[in-house]
C-alpha cells in the first residue's frame, strides 16, 4: 500500500509555491552541473534492506554485497583508492558507504562500478548542503551551502532559501544519466516512523518521472509535478528515460503556518474515499 500524507498519495505543491523562477533555475543548474565535481549515490539499496522484495533484482550490482566479498588483495586496492588511503589500510571495508562512518571516494565508486559491476543509479549527485547521516537531515546545525554551490547556483539557493522552512539541513541535486533508473526503495520504516519527514522536491526541467510503488498491488503512481512532497516511508523510484534529468531535494523543518495551510487544504480522510 501507499501510506501517503493526509489521505493523499503525495502533496502537489505546484499551486502553493511560487515556481516562476524554475525555468531560470533550470538553465543555472544545467550550466552549473557541467562545471562542478559530481559524485555517485545509491548503489547499495538492496544490501541496506530498503527495497521491495519483488523489485530487489533491479539493484543489479550492489556495493554492500561486493564489499562483503572482497578478497584480501581487493580490500587493499579498495583502501588505496580512499580519500585517506593510509588510514583506510586499517579501517573496516564495511565502514564505507551510505549511512556508514566513511563516505566512498570518487575513485572507490568508479572502481566498484568498473571492476565489480556496481550499479549507481544517481550518477550526477551534487550536495549543496552536505549531510552525513539520514537522521540528521532536518537539522541545520553546523551546516551551510558549500562554496561551490554559492558560486555556481545562486538563483537556486535564493529559491531554496525562500521555501517555507524554519531550517534546512540538506539540499542536493539528484541527477540520473540517460537510460539509468532510480532503484525503488524507501527512506524510512513506516512501522517505526509514522510521522512524515518534512522535505520538498522540485524538478525545474519537469521531466523526471518519480513514482510511488505499491508493492501489494504491483502498481506505480507517477508524480508528474514540478514541486511536491511525499511520504518517503513509501517505496519510490525513478523511471528510466533516454535523457539526463534531475530533481533537487530540500530537507528541513516546515514553517508551522505552511504546515497548517497544507493540513487545512487536505483534511485527513481514509484512502479510497477520493
Ligand atoms: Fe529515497
Amino acid at each position: 500500500m501507499i501510506h501517503g500524507i493526509w489521505g493523499q498519495p503525495f502533496i502537489d505543491l505546484e499551486q502553493l509555491l511560487d515556481l516562476s523562477e524554475l525555468d531560470a533555475i533550470h538553465e543555472e543548474v544545467c550550466l552549473g552541473l557541467a562545471q562542478v565535481p559530481v559524485a555517485y549515490t545509491g548503489g547499495s539499496h538492496r544490501s541496506m534492506g530498503i527495497m521491495p522484495p519483488s523489485l530487489a533484482a533491479e539493484a543489479l550490482g550492489d556495493y554492500g554485497s561486493v564489499l562483503r566479498q572482497l578478497s584480501r588483495e581487493d580490500r587493499a586496492v579498495f583502501a588505496s583508492l580512499a580519500d585517506d588511503p593510509i588510514a583506510a589500510r586499517d579501517q573496516d571495508t564495511l565502514d564505507f558507504g551510505e549511512e556508514r562512518p566513511r563516505a566512498l571516494s570518487r575513485r572507490q565508486q568508479l572502481w566498484l562500478e568498473y571492476r565489480h559491476g556496481v550499479y549507481f543509479p544517481w550518477k550526477v549527485y551534487f550536495e549543496m548542503i552536505p549531510n552525513h547521516y539520514w537522521d540528521e537531515k532536518a537539522s541545520a546545525e553546523g551546516k551551510s551551502f558549500t562554496r561551490e554551490a554559492r558560486t555556481f547556483f545562486p538563483k537556486t539557493i535564493a529559491f531554496v532559501r525562500g521555501l517555507p522552512f524554519t531550517q534546512i539541513g540538506r539540499c542536493n541535486v539528484m541527477g540520473l544519466r540517460a537510460l539509468d533508473y532510480g532503484t525503488v526503495h524507501l527512506d524510512g520504516d513506516p512501522a517505526k516512523k509514522p510521522e512524515v519527514d518534512h522535505f520538498i522536491t522540485f524538478c525545474p526541467g519537469g521531466n523526471k518521472r518519480l513514482f510511488l510503488w505499491d508493492e501489494e498491488r504491483q502498481e506505480r503512481l507517477f508524480i508528474d509535478r514540478r514541486a511536491y512532497w511525499f511520504n518517503d516511508s513509501d517505496y519510490h523510484g525513478v523511471e528510466s528515460a533516454p535523457y539526463f534529468r534531475y530533481s533537487i531535494r530540500v530537507d528541513g523543518v516546515f514553517q508551522p503556518e505552511f504546515l497548517r495551510s497544507l493540513e487545512a487544504r487536505y483534511p485527513e480522510r481514509p484512502r479510497g474515499d477520493e
